[in-house]
């Protein structure tokens, strides 16, 4: 049977630090669904689409890999989808008290949810995509940080 895994997230935008969970995170699935949170807490600043549409250019050489936007609750996603885990990913233990909670409440909304947590790289630990709309709109270099396609996409919107 198919093992898929799907890799939920804002990703507002996307960074080197998910690009490197993604292929990281190959190993463990047959397929992996990039899941683009339409419905977010967050004020974000790229629009779904544009969020898929980056996603969707930084994986295209990964056949194994889709991008896809999704509403509601992830776990009904993850059942749809038929997906065997979550995939997240951990950069410090700042992360992991949040994670834990939404990792034990999927479970809670759907008995079968498995979340795997997949530790970053050592040189992604202190990236986050509000870090990279902050140094964009004040001007910084993030072009080492996130793929060129997210270079372009906020110096467009700046
Ligand atoms: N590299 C770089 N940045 C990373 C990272 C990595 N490896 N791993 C996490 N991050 C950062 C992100 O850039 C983001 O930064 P920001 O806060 O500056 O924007 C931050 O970690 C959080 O990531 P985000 O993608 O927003 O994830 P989240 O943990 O807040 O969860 C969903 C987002 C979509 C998975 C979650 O809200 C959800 O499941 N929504 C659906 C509704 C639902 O089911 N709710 C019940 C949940 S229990």
């Amino acid at each position: 049977m198919e093992k898929i895994g799907v890799y939920p997230g804002t990703f507002d935008p996307v960074t080197n630090g998910h690009l490197d969970i993604i292929k990281r995170s190959l190993v463990l699935f047959d397929n992996l669904i990039i899941a683009v949170a339409e419905n977010t807490p967050k004020q974000t600043f790229f629009t779904v689409t544009e969020r898929v549409e980056m996603l969707k250019i930084c994986v295209k050489n990964y056949s194994q890999v889709t991008v896809e936007s999704f509403s509601g609750l992830l776990v009904n996603y993850v059942y749809q989808q038929n997906a065997s885990a979550i995939v997240k990913g951990l950069r410090a233990v700042s992360d992991f008290e949040h994670e834990f909670q939404m990792a034990l409440m999927n479970r809670k909304l759907f008995h079968g949810s498995e979340t795997i947590f997949m530790m970053t790289s050592e040189e992604y630990s202190y990236l986050s995509s509000s870090a990279i709309k902050e140094i964009a709109l004040l001007g910084g270099d993030v072009s080492s940080l996130v793929p060129e396609i997210v270079v372009d996409a906020l110096r467009m919107k700046i």
